[in-house]
């Protein structure tokens, strides 16, 4: 009798212990690891979980983006990078491959408290947010950009003649990325003498 009722419920079980192996070949991929990039088949880029990722600073409106000053308000921005590229980076002064660094822009209100002249963060502009990728293997200048108009989407690469690319190539401290506002990383490029030359000799001389 035992075992009678004993032997269905020990299908049951073993049946839903292979229920993800069985789906396995049909399930899509959503949201990409922790760490390292992920592609979908057309080439976007599927969205990073950054909220699990490093912290680096947040710029009140430092902004270049049209799309990002739109309403006369002022914007924060936030930048995040995954965490192996950030162990990676404290160690060596400059970023790994398959860096993902991540900026989210977000509306700054007022008024929120009895204080009503601070500044805080409130809705994600647009719902998205622009990744700076590095995948040498992948993109000929070694990092692409992408943009995610929504956080829910996969994010389109942008083509590599668009002002993103030159103006992070000249003006960027270490290898394409703007870490001279990025205050924990600034004084490990420094110490490990990783600063583009261009920022380096502004740097001696105008001690920033
Ligand atoms: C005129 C210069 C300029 C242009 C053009 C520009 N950026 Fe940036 N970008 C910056 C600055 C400055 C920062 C640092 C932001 C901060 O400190 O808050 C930055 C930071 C970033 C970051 C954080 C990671 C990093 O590389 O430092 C991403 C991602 C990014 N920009 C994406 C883009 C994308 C996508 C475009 C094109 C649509 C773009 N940027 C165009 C100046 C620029």
């Amino acid at each position: 009798m035992r075992l009678r009722a004993f032997l269905p419920a020990a299908l049951i079980v073993c049946a839903l212990a292979a229920l993800p192996f069985c789906l396995h070949p049909v399930r899509v991929a959503h949201a990409a690891p922790a760490g390292a990039p992920a592609y979908a088949a057309n080439g976007d880029l599927l969205p990073p979980n950054y909220r699990e990722f490093i912290y680096l600073t947040t710029g009140i409106d430092m902004s270049y983006n049209p799309k990002a000053t739109g309403g006369g308000e002022s914007m924060f921005d936030n930048v995040f990078v995954n965490p192996e590229a950030y162990h990676s980076f404290v160690a060596t002064g400059t970023w790994p491959d398959k860096t993902v660094l991540v900026l989210e822009g977000r509306v700054a209100r007022t008024r929120g408290s009895i204080n009503t002249r601070g500044h805080f963060q409130s809705e994600q502009l647009m719902g998205g947010f622009e990744v700076h990728v590095k995948d040498e293997a992948r993109f000929p200048g070694k990092w692409a950009f992408f943009d995610f108009d929504k956080a829910d989407k996969n994010g389109t690469l942008i083509p590599s003649g668009a002002p993103c690319y030159s103006c992070h190539a000249q003006h960027a401290a270490v290898d394409t990325t703007f870490v001279q506002f990025y205050p924990t990383l600034l004084p490990i490029a420094r110490a490990k003498h990783t600063l583009s030359e261009e920022f380096a000799r502004e740097d001696s001389a105008g001690g920033k």
